[in-house]
């Protein structure tokens, strides 16, 4: 996005705002989408995740109101919700926040308020002002980013004192808790502390990070990402059953070892390989994509500091087999566009990015192959499927902040 378009989004918030409150903002926070380099479905494995925080992302202004309540509309939505911050902390707050019988929009507010509270932070009345730019259900986290913008803004509001690490796990409690979805804590985290120009190396054990400086542009290459015009579908239920079925391996493999792993980081590729087989055949096909996967960070992020960026292109591809073919993760459609892209002669490597089952692939390619790839593979692509693509150049941006309105 430009700095125009943006300045744009933030007239337009703090222009509403005056409008239905009758009052200028007293805090404004954005909070960004993210791109998944590599290291998919490890996070909640305790494995490695290479992500970036995008220039798209959720903004919230907001203001004090006084009351014990919640007021607020969104913009994309042309709708409001409004709801009562419950005094009660624990359990109980969690209980005290229904969702909201007509917005699904608004859950994600109820579900980060109910958090706080769970956690026993003052949470004061506000009126609010939401504006929203990640794609939905596209496998760029817009629901991480919203979680992540509400924390940060009740944090300044309140003077909470809430670290960013905490937020994202904040975040990612709600998630899991109050929206019911069991991912990782690799969304909200980039969303949180990500870096400019950079990608994120975490350790989802640990939750050590570093920022890696991406520098692609210099290399004349791009990230590329491509929306394949495929809704995720079946994303909970699916989801879940992944966790369930390494889970599954985690039990089993520590009792054929007689030692107790504590996720599949507990074991190397060579370790497991003897045990295979006698898994299920799902159940070691799910391992030895997180196994695999978490050697495949490791030596991507090795390649993109020694700027070996074949390499890196390389690990991309084989991630996209191993997601496609031993983490049943993929659909048709983004084989199809991961395919076209990974034969254009100006992409290094492409796979499919976030949960999967639809959404969007990540490829890095060259600058000045940039155009041809949109002339060519889109198009093509398009044929096939039937399906409208949308191609972003990604740009790496900050993790949440204050905005200056
Ligand atoms: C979703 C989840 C993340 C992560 C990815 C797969 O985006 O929210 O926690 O598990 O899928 O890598």
């Amino acid at each position: 996005m430009t700095t125009a378009t943006k300045d744009a989004r933030l007239s337009q918030i703090a222009d509403t705002f005056q409008k239905r409150y009758g009052k200028a903002p007293s805090v404004t926070v954005r909070a960004p989408g993210r791109v998944n380099l590599i290291g998919e479905h490890t996070d909640y494995n305790e494995g490695f995740v290479f992500p970036v925080a995008i220039d798209r992302e959720m903004i919230i202004a907001a203001t004090a109101n006084g009351s014990d309540r919640i007021n607020v509309y969104s913009l994309d939505y042309d709708a409001c919700d409004a709801f009562v911050i419950p005094t009660s902390t624990g359990d109980d707050a969690m209980s005290a926040i229904a969702k909201s019988e007509k917005h699904a929009w608004a859950d994600y507010l109820r579900a980060v308020i109910a958090t706080l509270r769970k956690r026993g932070y003052k949470v004061s009345g506000f009126d609010a002002v939401l504006l929203g730019n990640v794609p939905q259900g596209a496998g760029l986290s817009s629901s991480a980013a919203y979680e992540v913008a509400v924390v940060t803004l009740v944090n300044n509001l309140d003077n909470l004192g809430i670290s960013a690490k905490d937020a994202a796990l904040i975040a990612q409690q709600a998630e899991n808790k109050y929206i019911g979805v069991q991912c990782g804590i690799m969304d909200q985290f980039i969303s949180a502390l990500g870096k400019e120009d950079s990608a994120l190396l975490v350790d989802c054990r640990s939750l050590d990070f570093r920022a890696v400086p991406l520098n692609l542009a210099w290399r004349d290459y791009a990230i590329v990402i491509t929306h394949s015009g495929v809704q995720r579908g079946l994303v909970t239920s699916e989801y879940n059953a992944r966790r369930a079925e390494c889970n599954e391996g985690i039990q089993a493999l520590s009792s054929m070892l007689g030692r107790k792993l504590n996720s599949l980081r507990d074991i190397d590729l060579a370790e497991f390989e003897k045990q295979a087989s006698k898994l299920s055949d799902k159940v070691a096909r799910r391992c030895r994509h997180v196994i695999s996967e978490n050697k495949r960070v490791l030596d991507a992020v090795a390649a993109l500091e020694s700027a070996d960026l074949v390499e890196f292109g390389q690990l991309l591809n084989a991630s996209h087999c191993s997601l496609r073919d031993d983490f049943e993760v993929s659909c048709p459609e983004i084989d199809q566009l991961v395919e076209l892209s990974q034969q254009h002669d100006g992409v290094l490597g492409a796979r499919i990015t976030g949960g999967g089952f639809g959404g969007c692939t990540v490829a890095v390619v060259a600058n000045k192959a940039i155009d041809s790839f949109k002339d060519e593979v889109i198009p093509a692509y398009e044929k096939l499927s039937g399906k409208h693509a949308e191609v972003y150049i990604c740009v790496a941006t900050d993790g949440a902040q204050v905005l200056e309105l």
